[in-house]
């Protein structure tokens, strides 16, 4: 691990920070900070109207802001059908054009909507929804009974509620500097810290706000009990309320020292409350993990890069990542990202549309840090840790994590442009053997890092394996086909695009990277075909099937939507750089948080040694 980390074993808050000190080369500057608190004024002017051809500083410049207007169009739209049929209740159902309350009742739609509405620069919209916030009652559930899993139930999913309510709030006081807001998220997030009662710290599945009961069961994935520091983190630095800080505190010390205890890796997905460790040796970045491992880099990130536990846990977990979970297809050359499971890493080959945000997440890795693994001390490592770091240690390692990145979001684009509708499907099954005239062949799945490995060795001759230039191929397999072959490489699993934005989030994120326009005119082709098939009277419906034209719609119009997916093609189209990837940081949810570092009052009171 870091070589200034290592003199004692059990890791605590005080190395922690002396680590940090001695390491802290990036320090937001004073005068940013400063204005942190009340950073509405921070944010560039917002137009309302897209600029003329003569104001805009070039053709193409015109063109991607009518492009952006057109996504705050499809916003009003979804937003404005919700306001009508579905005001006072959580998401719109956009078919049938009624209402239903699937997240407590509090009108998640609104208050995951409250910063795309400031971005956007939708003030009217704004100024509605401020009163109901201030009298938002997050005591009572209304959930419609049989609408999803938890809804019968008393209890508040305690991730969900984190990310998209508390995210929600905090997001837009720090983009308005409204105070109602940061006193509605204190208030709730003093509602959830009830779940945090475990031995461990980590918080429960679900509380219930007006009783503080919460739900028995001790187990938990780890996208759900490691996915709210960034919350917590923002929520103390705003209020300077220690109970804030020290929830979050908590859980990053329990991750810390499990990863102590197991010498390296990544983190498996199945977790004990009680011991804080994992029950499991099921490993993925899709479902019920995706962003626990999202917060390691951007906890570090939040902080102004001086929360050394994370960077050193991000690291780790990535090298597993890297060289573990990566594999390449046999025909296309496709990158993907799978799950495995047990000590043989054996992986199932599935490829998911919630494991499309990770892309994003290397990118913004390789964007914002040194990325070297000279600061690792491999002694501390466990064999197989070792193993992957000796052999990541032959490559750049920034260049080899955007490699990653290239190769994963061309692959999930791919999973749009292939298909009729122009829309991902939510699972596909990818070719790990292959058929050779007609006959299956033994091949087995590659992994990336050996493909990459006889690249290395053969003199690095052509694009490293997963890159160069691929292009879509209409998905035409019969319905009931299960065998990933044929020139698609894949065949589709679960058919249904439930209007999900981690394809966004990635394209978005290798646009600010890279400035390669190509990811822009590949957003502006799902932002079309969203238009095409999924747009109703009222909203935006999901799909049942990608794999037809029109795409068959579902009733469902899912409040991430008009939170995640129309904010990050909003802000791809947009010539402006309204939330500078250096000074914010989106939470899982979307919900941008700005960059900070503790100033010596707040280092005082929470115990935060300097
Ligand atoms: C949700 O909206 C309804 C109708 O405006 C309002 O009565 C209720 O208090 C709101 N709840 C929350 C938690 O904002
Ligand atoms: C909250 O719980 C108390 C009992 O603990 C009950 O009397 C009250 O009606 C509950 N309030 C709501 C809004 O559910
Ligand atoms: C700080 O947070 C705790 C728990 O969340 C809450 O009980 C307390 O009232 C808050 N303190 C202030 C001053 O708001």
């Amino acid at each position: 691990m870091f070589a200034q980390a290592v003199s004692t074993l059990r890791r605590s808050r005080s190395t922690r920070y002396v680590a940090a000190a001695v390491s802290a080369i990036f320090v937001v500057s004073t005068l940013y900070y400063v204005q942190v608190p009340h950073s509405g004024e921070y944010l560039p002017h917002w137009s309302d109207s897209v600029p003329t051809q003569d104001q805009a500083s070039s053709s193409s410049d015109y063109l991607w802001d009518t492009r952006a207007a057109q996504v705050k169009q499809a916003f009003r739209h979804a937003y404005g059908g919700y306001k009508r049929y579905a005001s006072g209740y959580d998401e719109l159902r956009p078919l049938s054009n009624t209402p239903v309350n699937n997240f407590n009742g509090w009108n998640v739609s609104m208050y995951d909507s409250l910063d795309t509405m400031i971005l956007m620069g939708l003030w009217d919209e704004f100024a509605d929804a401020l009163p109901v916030v201030q009298h938002g009652d997050f005591r009572t559930m209304r959930n419609t009974p049989g609408q999803g899993p938890w809804t019968r139930s008393q209890y508040a999913p305690f991730f969900e509620t984190a990310i998209r309510y508390l995210g929600g709030l905090l997001s837009a006081y720090a983009l308005s500097g409204e105070s109602i807001l940061l006193d509605r998220a204190s208030d709730l997030a003093a509602l959830l810290e009830p779940a945090f009662n475990t031995q461990s710290g980590l918080p429960r599945f679900g509380v219930n706000t007006n009783t503080t009961a919460t739900t028995a069961a001790l187990s938990g994935i780890f996208a759900e009990v490691a996915s709210c520091q960034l919350e917590w983190t923002y929520a103390a630095h705003a209020t300077g309320n220690k109970s804030h800080y020290d929830r979050a505190s908590r859980v990053i010390s329990t991750l810390a020292d499990a990863m102590e205890e197991r010498q390296g890796g990544m983190f498996p997905t199945h977790w004990h409350l009680s011991n804080g460790l994992p029950t499991s040796e099921s490993r993925s970045v899709g479902a019920a993990a995706d962003s626990g491992h999202e917060y390691l880099l951007k906890q570090y990130l939040l902080t102004g890069k001086t929360d050394i536990e994370n960077l050193e846990m991000y690291l780790l977990s990535m090298n597993e990542v890297l060289t573990r979970l990566l594999y390449i297809t046999p025909e296309r050359g496709l990158l993907y990202v799978t799950e495995t499971s047990g000590k043989a890493f054996t992986a199932s080959h599935n490829f998911e549309h919630l494991a499309c945000f990770f892309p994003g997440l290397l990118a913004l890795g390789a964007h914002t840090l040194d990325l070297t693994l000279a600061d690792i001390d491999p002694s501390r490592l466990n064999p197989e840790a070792r193993r992957q770091y000796e052999l990541l240690s032959k490559y750049d390692l920034k260049s080899l994590h955007m490699a990653a990145a290239e190769g994963l979001a061309t692959s999930c684009w791919l999973m749009y442009a292939d298909q009729p509708s122009g829309l991902g499907p939510e699972v596909v099954a990818m070719a790990h053997d292959t058929h050779v005239g007609g006959k299956v062949a033994d091949r087995q799945g590659k992994l990336w890092i050996e493909a990459v490995e006889e690249w290395r060795k053969g003199g690095k001759h052509g694009p490293l394996p997963g890159l160069g230039e691929k292009k879509p191929i209409m998905y035409t397999r019969p319905e009931k086909s299960t065998i990933a072959g044929g020139p698609w490489d894949y065949v589709v699993r679960r058919t249904e695009y439930f209007l999900r934005p981690e394809t966004i989030e990635s394209i978005y994120i290798m646009w600010r990277t890279t400035e390669n326009p190509v990811w822009r005119e590949r957003g502006w082709a799902i932002f079309e075909a969203i238009e095409r098939e999924t747009k109703t009277a009222s909203g935006y419906a999901s799909l049942k099937k990608v794999t037809q034209s029109p795409g068959l719609q579902m009733d469902d119009q899912p409040s991430y939507f008009l939170a995640e997916t129309l904010k990050y093609l909003y802000l791809l189209f947009k010539n402006e750089d309204l939330v500078p990837l250096d000074k914010w940081v989106f939470n899982t949810e979307a919900h941008p948080l700005p960059v900070f570092t503790w100033s010596d009052w707040q280092k005082h009171k929470f115990g935060i040694p300097r």
